[in-house]
């Protein structure tokens, strides 16, 4: 039986990781969303922007064969400022408003993440379990849950969430990711002939933490929307390895061929802002693609992902308890992703 999957942000880090799952599995039919026109391979693209209720109505009011949505849209903010919760909530509303009267849907999985508990605002229970109680801030994910858990309280499908962790993916053309934050770093550090210090403090760099690979994140929503006791319920998804960043970074060092060094408690985000030249006579020395080392990795990003000040947890138990027993070793991950950019001709 074909099923049709409309992913909804199929160009963003996550979406694309879901569409390649999709490909993957036989028997689907992929509709890919974004603002922008793009076209990838086996994907049927439609340019819709789902903030606006008429603009969907245009754009998919006729697209009546969907049985599954994978939603990983996010709509634009900077680095650092809070997500709309409106905007966000009007996305995935509008999307459904407008498939629900004409389309056979069966399950809809949006895709959260580990904020849902609110450990980016201060220690909190670990590990963390679904169950948890919601953080106390604001946030659209509170208000996308709400709206499908009424939502499929009349209705014929049903939904999951998801909730991830820092992505981690080899991509090279998403700033958002801590492994090219490293990468590049590292390179900078080894041209001025300096060790593999750790940027940031010395609590972030004993604390626990987490990562998400997006492939295994793209296996997991896919799972999740052919299990039927997955129905109406939220999961952590995670590699399934807690680490410091202190027992990763000696590995890190060998990889880059360089000394470990210590916490030195400064901030990415400074620290790049004159490292334009040095960067240039990387590139040049290693014939390297040409690229904007303030623009390659987002660096405040690095500085949050590197600072964890508390051990932050995600349980995989329901996850596995259900059958989901996939999981990822964190070192291999970043191994992989730094041979991808040396590759690609991004790092020496
Ligand atoms: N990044 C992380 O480490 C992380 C960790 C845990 C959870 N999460 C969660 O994962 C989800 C997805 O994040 P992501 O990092 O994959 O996002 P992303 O890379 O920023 O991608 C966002 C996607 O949404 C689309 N989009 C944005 N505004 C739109 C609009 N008005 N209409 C239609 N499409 C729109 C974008 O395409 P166009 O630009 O073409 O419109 C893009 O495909 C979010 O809920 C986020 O909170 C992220």
């Amino acid at each position: 039986m074909t099923r049709t999957a409309i992913v909804a942000g199929a160009s963003g880090l996550v979406g694309r990781c879901i569409v390649n799952e999709l490909r993957k599995a036989s028997g689907w039919n992929i509709i890919g969303l974004g603002r922008r026109m793009l076209t990838a391979e086996g994907v049927r693209w439609i340019a819709v922007d789902l903030a606006d209720a008429a603009d969907c109505q245009r754009a998919l009011g006729n697209v009546n064969d969907v049985t599954h949505v994978f939603y990983a849209g996010r709509h634009d903010h900077p680095e650092g400022v809070p997500e709309s919760v409106e905007i966000n909530t009007a996305m995935l509303v509008n999307l459904i408003n407008t498939l629900e009267p004409v389309a056979p849907l069966q399950h809809v999985h949006v895709v959260h993440g580990s904020k849902y508990y609110g450990h980016q605002l201060g220690p909190v229970q670990v590990p963390m379990v679904e169950h948890q109680s919601r953080a106390p801030n604001r946030n659209f994910y509170f208000n996308q849950e709400d709206f499908l858990i009424e939502r499929t309280r009349q209705a014929t499908w049903s939904y999951s969430t998801s909730r991830p962790h820092a992505f981690c993916d080899p991509a090279i053309d998403h700033p958002r990711s801590i492994g090219l934050v490293i990468a590049v770093y590292a390179a900078i550090q080894r041209e001025l002939g300096l060790p593999l210090d750790f940027p940031a403090s010395e609590t972030g760099f004993h604390a626990l933490t987490q990562f998400t690979d997006l492939a295994l994140l793209g296996r997991s929503a896919v799972w999740m929307a052919n299990e039927p006791r997955c129905a109406n319920q939220a999961f952590n998804v995670v590699n399934g390895d807690w680490l410091r960043w202190s027992e990763l970074w000696p590995d890190f060092a060998a990889t880059f061929g360089m000394a470990v060094g210590t916490p030195q408690n400064i901030k990415l985000e400074h620290w790049i802002r004159d490292k334009g030249p040095v960067w240039q006579a990387v590139v040049k020395k290693h014939k390297l693609r040409t690229t904007d080392v303030q623009q390659l990795a987002l660096w405040p990003y690095g500085d949050y992902q590197l600072s964890p000040q508390w051990d932050v947890m995600s349980s995989m138990e329901k996850a596995r308890k259900l059958g989901f027993n996939d999981a990822v070793d964190s070192y291999q991950m970043f191994r992989r992703q730094f041979d991808h950019y040396r590759s690609e001709k991004i790092i020496p």
